[in-house]
């Protein structure tokens, strides 16, 4: 059963908690949380202080996606934010076993992202200690943007990878770009979980939106 995970990077930031609330009425999943830090990407969101500050506007998962650097610094602070699950990207760790590790000894399940320029391979020595694997379809930083036709071809790399190691039970998100006609495609290609911001956030019926991806 497809996840559907609304972005709240095209949410209205000054209603953020309203907007949260809505889409869980909605019928959204899990709720996609882009915290960018002006480093990693060339744009700058919130942190622990605002998660938390929204945190009992919905029982839905936060699903936090790290698009910054250092991320092995902060991530208790999100965790103690509210996040339940926490995702970071390969090409902002030196050390992303360990990292992962980090983020499992706080109990939460540990996600690993991976650029449209970087390659699968990266994920090889870790796709067993990860419960996701979050394939951007965009270059990150922004919402809106147009998805990259080539995720699919990594997207099917990674469910064959996960089928010849018996770990079919990793969650396998994209992010970026998915609409109706790519949610399709990136299903067909072996993601699980959808992230979407625009093509939720800018419809006026979220609820028909989200139906629209499943
Ligand atoms: C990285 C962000 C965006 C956002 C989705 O830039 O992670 O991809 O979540 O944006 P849409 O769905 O509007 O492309
Ligand atoms: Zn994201």
């Amino acid at each position: 059963m497809t996840i559907i995970a609304p972005s709240i990077l095209s949410a209205d930031f000054s209603r953020l908690g309203e907007e949260i609330s809505g889409i869980e009425q909605a019928g959204a999943d899990w709720i996609h949380v882009d915290v960018m830090d002006g480093q990693f990407v060339p744009n700058l969101t919130f942190g622990p202080p605002v998660i938390a500050a929204v945190r009992p506007a919905t029982k839905l998962p936060f699903d936090v996606h790290l698009m910054i650097e250092r991320p092995e610094l902060s991530i208790a602070h999100y965790a103690a934010a509210g996040a339940d699950r926490i995702t970071v990207h390969a090409e902002a760790c030196v050390h992303l076993h360990r990292t992962i590790y980090q983020i499992k000894e706080l109990g939460l399940p540990a996600g690993v992202a991976i650029n449209p320029g970087t390659p699968v391979s990266v994920l090889e020595s870790v796709l067993g200690d990860v419960d996701l694997i979050l394939v951007m379809t965009v270059n990150p930083g922004f919402g809106g943007q147009k998805f990259i036709p080539y995720s699919l071809n990594k997207l099917r790399q990674i469910r064959s990878m996960l089928v010849e190691r018996e770990l079919q039970h990793v969650h396998v998100q994209v992010d970026g770009g998915i609409n109706e006609e790519t949610a399709k495609l990136v299903t067909e290609a072996g993601a699980n979980v959808l992230v979407a911001g625009n093509a939720v956030f800018a419809q006026a019926d979220r609820a028909a939106a989200i139906s629209l991806l499943r």
